[in-house]
């Protein structure tokens, strides 16, 4: 636990201390930051999903005044290393995908460029191509570890077995789709190139200086100490900012032909469609096996998924079937198909968020064929060790995520049979899904506190504030540690010239640099005592953890939702939903709440709307901007309440808390199906929920 002269500042709702900024228009994202006669880089990307690039024509785009470059493959191919193929950017003329960078211009403005770029002529070799999924021709192939670096199968048992000897079974196939991260600030860098010495400084939007530093430097066979990447303000990421992608390649490349010169790049909607990621399409078949009492014996969730060709991605679908609920056998499996589509990368809770939806309808089927309350079902099947690692829990706070939702909500006067409340033209009624995320804490994050002259602490870190509330958790953090006020910290983060921070990822960060932050104060005070003399500096790294060996460390939730369907035309609507969370300590209740009522709108979005539409003659997603590919907007979203529990988990770090960042979008879509076959009688397995799916 933090010291107890804290400051108390951790636990109080404190207002972004760059809120002001952000909302005065003075807090600089990357493409504002000031550079006089910038020159703007626009790429062109491929029309064919698979072939090479017989040749390329910039004439026409070159005899544009303003043009200050082009670039193609033949100008640039041998200058950066070509292992990993998403960072490969126009080293050879293969195309693994539409929408791949296969050329790009500089110009004066960014309309020259765009205008520029759309004179450039490529014709293309075409090969066949695959894109949807299950793939017709490819076969499906195991992957060698998915996304969290977990094993792809694991069976416990004799699944098939139990499964037969079962009174009750479960036998079902779930679908998501591509959905994508849809960012409001788009992906964004400015790069400059200096030369005598080599120099890069690239304003980036991303969710970690360090971690973009290190892609370049190997990609661009450049030192580390050569590269600075300076990211103070970004306008959210939901994982796609996790890892730099080809369009930050390309940028220093344009650079690089410039140099000396500022060079900006901002991705357009459609062109985030293919370059930064998104969550893959899954298909998840689901087999429970149960006695009459809901009490489970086997569990088998078998996960096919895309993957790229050109790299491989495997989310982790499958992993929350192995702890979520107690089975003596068990099996899990991920398989993908590595289709020429664009590279598939995190979202917000990769792997809990489509997983937690099959496997949370699937329980709700179960409820059903048990003629049991779902939040019944669950307790009777809750686990008093981590079923996987058999380790105890630091902290399992499920049925009391479930039991605290069920009262707020008004759980118990619910109709028992589905189809059993009409409200005028719309069927009502509710559902409820349970929610998990690891506990993650990752290495390598190192925190520097100085004294000033007027007595207050600079505290260094190069975490990542993405909107989530770094800034200000930090500070408070801080402030505790230290024993002072949050107004005597003065916190720096966003920039690699910073001690080192691990990425804004996998709900890490609080864990991650706030223990960081406390082990730097910790050393401070061992170091200076009670009269530090100004000047007086100390670092510390995120110390190691032994209890991760020891207990089974994740959040927990509960999530219920209302959901009313027309009768005539299958529209869904959903007036209510709640949350209710098990996160340990929570450092600041306003940012940490907001944290979870967007994860939560974010789930009603993935169950309601999401869906990227692939055109499989052409590879391309055709609903590929923010007109086509519906976000969920103010007027699709009812009320929203995220709550939490009083709690402390003495076990995962200093601090006693976990991150809030990805557990809100877990469980919401399933919360969500449920409340619609509730409604309805019509049980929806593949997202989203559109109307056509109740019709008829
Ligand atoms: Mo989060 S999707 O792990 O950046």
């Amino acid at each position: 636990m933090i010291g107890t002269e804290g400051s108390g500042a951790v636990g109080a709702p404190m207002e972004r201390i760059e809120g002001r900024a952000k909302v005065t228009g003075t807090a600089p994202y990357a493409y504002e930051h000031d550079f006089p006669d910038p020159l703007h880089v626009h790429p062109v990307l491929s029309t064919v999903p698979r072939g090479r690039v017989r040749s390329v024509d910039v004439s026409a785009a070159q005899g544009l005044t303003g043009v200050r470059a082009t670039l193609t493959a033949p100008d640039v191919a041998g200058t950066v290393g070509a292992e990993d193929r998403e960072f490969a950017v126009l080293q050879d003329g293969e195309v693994f995908f539409r929408g791949q960078i296969v050329a790009a211009v500089v110009a004066d403005t960014p309309e020259i460029a765009r205008q520029a770029a759309t004179l450039v002529r490529v014709d293309y070799e075409v090969d066949d191509h695959e894109v949807e999924l299950p793939p017709a021709r490819r076969e499906l192939y195991r992957p060698e570890e998915v996304n969290t670096g977990a094993e792809a199968d694991t069976a416990r048992g004799d699944a098939d077995a139990v499964l037969a000897d079962s009174t009750v079974r479960i036998d079902r196939t779930y679908r998501t789709p591509r959905e994508y991260n849809n960012p409001m600030e788009p992906h964004c860098s400015i790069a400059v190139w200096e030369t005598d010495p080599e120099r890069l400084v690239l304003y980036d939007s991303t969710q970690g200086v360090h971690v973009v530093r290190r892609t370049l430097a190997e990609v661009l066979g450049l030192d580390a100490e050569r590269i600075r990447v300076i990211s103070p303000h970004v306008g959210g990421g939901f994982g796609s900012k996790g890892s730099p992608h080809a369009h930050n390649v390309l940028v220093v490349l344009a650079a690089r032909a410039l140099p000396g010169r500022a060079v900006k790049l901002a991705l357009t909607r459609r062109q985030m469609f293919s370059l930064v990621g998104y969550r893959p399409n899954t298909i998840q078949r689901i087999r429970i096996g149960a006695e009459e009492d809901g009490r489970i014996g086997a569990l088998v969730h078998d996960v096919v998924e895309t993957s790229s060709l050109a790299k491989e991605y495997a989310e982790q679908s499958g992993v929350c079937s192995r702890m979520m609920y107690t089975a003596r056998a068990r099996r899990t499996t991920h398989r993908l198909a590595a289709l020429d589509v664009p590279i598939p990368f995190w979202m917000r809770a990769p792997g809990e968020a489509p997983g937690m939806f099959a496997l949370e309808t699937a329980m709700d089927e179960l409820a059903y064929a048990c003629g049991l309350d779902p939040i019944e079902l669950r307790l009777r099947n809750e686990p008093g060790r981590d079923p996987e690692s058999g380790l105890p829990w630091s902290g399992r706070h499920l049925a009391r995520c479930l039991r605290q939702g069920a009262e707020r909500f008004g759980w118990d006067t619910r109709p028992e049979l589905p189809r059993g409340h009409r409200d005028g033209d719309w069927w009502v009624g509710t559902g409820v899904a349970s929610a998990v995320y690891p506990r993650l804490t990752l290495p390598g994050s190192e925190a520097e506190i100085v004294l000033e002259r007027d007595g207050s602490h600079t505290v260094s870190i190069g975490a990542a504030d993405i909107g989530t509330g770094t800034w200000t958790a930090l500070t408070q953090i801080a402030a505790d540690a230290l024993g002072c006020g949050p107004d005597r910290v003065r916190l720096r983060i966003g920039d690699s010239r910073l001690p080192t921070a691990s990425v804004a990822g996998g709900s890490s960060g609080i864990s991650s640099w706030g223990s960081a932050v406390v082990a730097a104060a910790r050393a401070f005070r061992d170091a200076h005592g009670d009269r530090p003399a100004p000047g007086a500096r100390s670092r510390a790294e995120t110390p190691e953890n032994p209890e991760r060996e020891e207990y089974a460390m994740y959040s927990f939730g509960s999530q219920f939702a209302e959901v009313r369907v027309n009768a005539d035309t299958g529209e869904v609507r959903v007036p209510r939903i709640l949350g209710v969370f098990s996160a340990g300590r929570i450092i600041n209740p306003r940012t940490a709440r907001s944290q979870l009522t967007g994860g939560m709108v974010m789930g009603l979005s993935m169950a309601l709307h999401e869906e990227g539409v692939v055109d499989p003659r052409f590879g391309h997603v055709v609903n590929g901007d923010l007109a086509g590919y519906h976000v969920a907007a103010n007027a699709d979203v009812g009320r929203v309440e995220a709550e939490w529990l009083d709690e402390v988990d003495p076990h995962v770090n200093a601090l006693g808390a976990a991150g809030v960042g990805e557990i809100g979008i877990v469980g919401t879509a399933a919360a969500i199906a449920n409340a619609a076959f509730h409604a309805t009688g019509v049980r929806v397995r593949d997202l989203p929920l559109t109307p056509d799916r109740f019709l008829g």
